[in-house]
């Protein structure tokens, strides 16, 4: 998505967000280790539908476009907004079971989720989604 992104801004924090996922997932299997599991792969259906849906906005937007911008905002935010239920939920269930050392490591990364969140809302509202309302349309 950094590579079909035109802003410089959009990219920057696509590829910041990338490292921070690297990161994310280190977590992961530490918080694994700390319940005593192993960690596995396993396939997300759901995500596999977003990303989908980011490919479908690449194809259809033209490239070096604010709109192109304006859906892969769409689409990463709502990756993030998948993420932060999830690792809310789980954070949260940590905390139930008693688990805080668990429930601290899955917080960190859900404050991570939300400041991309923002980010990204902060990029739309600063100055992607003018600049594509002053692109023409061609269809
Ligand atoms: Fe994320």
């Amino acid at each position: 998505m950094s590579k079909a992104a035109t802003s410089p801004e959009l990219k920057r924090a696509f590829l910041d967000h990338l490292e921070e996922t690297k990161v994310h997932v280190t977590r992961l299997e530490q918080a694994f280790e700390l319940m005593g599991e192993k960690p596995r792969a396993k396939k997300c259906d759901a995500m596999e539908g977003i990303t989908k849906e980011g490919e479908g906005i690449i194809e259809e937007t033209e490239k070096g476009t604010a709109t192109r911008d304006v859906g892969l905002i769409l689409a990463a935010q709502k990756v993030e907004h998948y993420e932060i239920s999830t690792y809310g939920g789980l954070a949260q269930l940590a905390r139930t079971l008693g688990r805080n050392e668990v429930a601290e490591i899955l917080a960190t990364t859900l404050e991570e989720e939300k400041n991309a969140d923002s980010l990204l809302t902060g990029i739309a509202e600063n100055n992607v989604n003018y600049d594509a309302s002053e692109e023409e349309e061609d269809d």
